[in-house]
């Protein structure tokens, strides 16, 4: 079994991404791994402080690591916007393989302290754990906001990425280039895009040196994306995208059955949704990826 550092080796070297998607529940859960499994591409689970704090830290560490050993698949699990050291820590020792240490909203010094700090601290607990930082203003929320804010001033510069990679030791970073966390009303009904800075992602990958996480991916243009990707961006972070569709699906299922109260009646319906919309996103970020006979088969290379 690949382990997450070799997968995200992979995906830059072969110019695809791999797709995190948040999980707050278990009909989440069980859409993003199907869609990967279908599509037979690797995936990260991503679930922030809010949605660990609903599903319990050491329930969904447990959940995936159940899907892992069963399936023998790739999935991985990412401690996703951790804004203390003290959470990043309990999930580090629960067993997730990549913490996103968020201090992006303090000014730059502070932010690359508090990183680096964060990127030691963890790494004692466990030396293969995979530490991304964030600089940049992305907002947050992945919401349905009222009106997409002007970030345009946020944007991250090639020579800030350098110095914070040079000084935290981050294995991945996060930059501003143009995403945005959530999604407007316009973007939800497809009326409006964002647009992402393709020549700053490359810059940025050329001066940082390490694998770039695209975040606030949900409403982006797919040929911006698609481009992004081939520019440097080896995660892209969906979310918005999938909340929207759970709550559609969640809808259906209980229209078509207004008396039905058999939740696994009602929530595979949810499930569909989801996962028609995780398998979208699948679909683009792997569209150069040249699968491997075994993969065609069904099975995971294991080299
Ligand atoms: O970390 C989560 C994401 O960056 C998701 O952003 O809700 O805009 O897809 P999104
Ligand atoms: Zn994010």
């Amino acid at each position: 079994m690949r382990d997450m550092r070799n997968v995200l080796e992979l995906a830059g070297r072969d110019g695809y991404a791999v797709g995190h998607f948040n999980v707050s529940d278990l009909v989440l859960l069980k859409a993003v791994f199907s869609s990967a499994q279908e599509l037979n591409v690797p995936v990260l689970v991503g679930a922030s402080e809010g949605e660990r704090e609903f599903m319990g830290v050491n329930q969904l560490a447990a959940l995936v690591r159940s899907l892992r050993a069963e399936f023998d698949f790739p999935v991985f699990l990412n401690a996703d916007h951790t804004h203390t050291l003290e959470k990043a820590k309990e999930a580090v020792k629960a067993g997730f393989d990549a913490v996103v240490f968020d201090a992006s909203a303090l000014p730059f010094e502070e932010n690359a302290r508090q990183t680096k700090e964060a990127v030691e601290a963890l790494k004692t607990i466990n030396p293969e754990i995979l530490v991304e930082g964030e600089i940049g203003n992305i907002g947050t929320g992945s919401e349905i906001h009222e009106l997409a804010p002007d970030l345009s001033k946020y944007l991250t510069t090639p020579a800030e990425a350098k110095q914070f990679v040079d000084f935290t030791d981050v294995d991945v970073l996060a930059p501003a280039v143009g995403n945005m966390h959530g999604m407007s009303q316009k973007m939800v009904e497809g009326k409006s895009k964002k647009r992402l800075d393709i020549e700053r992602i490359a810059q940025i990958r050329t001066a940082a040196r390490v694998p770039l996480t695209l975040h606030g991916g949900s409403g982006t243009d797919d040929e911006d994306l698609k481009q992004a990707i081939s520019a440097g961006i080896s995660i892209v972070h969906i979310n918005t995208e999938l909340r929207v569709a759970w709550r559609s699906g969640l809808e259906a299922g209980l229209n078509a059955q207004p008396h039905q109260v058999v939740p696994y009646k009602i929530l595979p319906f949810a499930v569909d949704s989801v996962k028609e919309a995780a398998l979208g996103r699948l679909r683009l970020f792997n569209h150069v990826r040249q699968f491997t006979i075994e993969e065609k088969n069904g099975m995971i290379s294991t080299t």
